[in-house]
């Protein structure tokens, strides 16, 4: 049997590591990619130790060159391509507008919407001549709401909206779906980032939010793995915010 083939971008760590542990629970085949080999590599070894096949192959997003790369080698190494999970992203230096430099800009818009263009580019070549596939980029709540003092990748995650709504409908007719999750906070190294390690903060945070506490990892995987699934075969073009009900506010 041809099991299925999964694609997930920064995936060593947080919600990509986690995608890729709950995508091997469901027996799929696994193409994890990030920058780091040696991480990479052990990854890809405990994915294999959990049965599934697994391969780790090395990209940056930012660069054209490093994905298509990446998505040949995938579809040479297992002969199709899926599923597709764009998780690589960065939240940049946060503060208020008035700090905000054109380096932090070009660097949190080179990974959070170049990357999500590229990996959408190859991974669609891919996908709309198989005439079947499945996207799912990450956004946030950033990418639904305005958050002080992280503008910046507030506005890339409104970008990454843009680009799934408008890849879905270049890929509905062809079977290729195209989605996005929109996660609260996460218990990731990103939400230790965000609160500058500061744990008072972090509570005060959370305490904030309608659900009281983070998401793990593993929810958002969760919503991943059903998006990318044959179960949700009529939903493309959304964004499905996985958030404790904060947007319901
Ligand atoms: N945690 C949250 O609260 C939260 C909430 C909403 C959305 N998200 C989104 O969820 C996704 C995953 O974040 P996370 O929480 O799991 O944080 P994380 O642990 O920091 O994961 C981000 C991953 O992206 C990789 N990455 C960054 N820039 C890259 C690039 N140019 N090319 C390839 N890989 C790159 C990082 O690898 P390196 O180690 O090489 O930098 C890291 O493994 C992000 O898109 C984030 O914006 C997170």
């Amino acid at each position: 049997m041809n099991l299925p083939v999964v694609l997930i971008t920064g995936a060593l760590t947080g919600i990509g590591r986690a995608t890729a542990l709950a995508f091997a629970r469901e027996g799929h085949r696994i193409a994890v990619s990030g920058r780091r080999d040696e991480a990479g590599q052990a990854l890809a070894a405990e994915l294999r130790a959990l049965g599934a096949e697994a391969e780790f192959i090395r990209a940056d997003v930012r660069f054209e060159g490093e994905v298509r790369s990446l998505v040949e080698q995938v579809v040479e190494r297992f002969g199709r391509l899926d599923v597709a999970v764009n998780n690589a992203g960065t939240e940049g230096q946060l503060g208020p507008i008035t700090e905000q430099s054109t380096d932090n800009y070009d660097s949190i818009f080179s990974t959070n919407v170049l990357g999500t263009l590229l990996s959408l580019k190859h991974e669609m070549r891919v996908m709309l001549a198989q005439g079947a596939g499945a996207i799912v980029n990450l956004s946030s709540i950033a990418g639904q709401v305005g958050i002080a003092g992280a503008s910046v990748y507030a506005a890339s995650k409104h970008a990454v909206e843009g680009l799934t709504k408008s890849a879905a409908l270049e890929g509905a007719a062809a079977g290729v779906r195209v989605n996005a999750v929109a996660p609260g906070p996460v218990a990731t190294e990103m939400l230790e980032r965000f609160v500058g390690g500061d744990q008072q903060a972090k509570e005060g945070f959370l305490a904030t939010m309608p659900a009281r506490r983070a998401a793990s990892a593993d929810e958002i995987a969760q919503t991943i793995v059903f998006l990318g699934s044959d179960k949700a075969r009529y939903l493309t073009g959304q964004s499905l915010a996985v958030d404790g009900g904060y947007t319901a506010q």
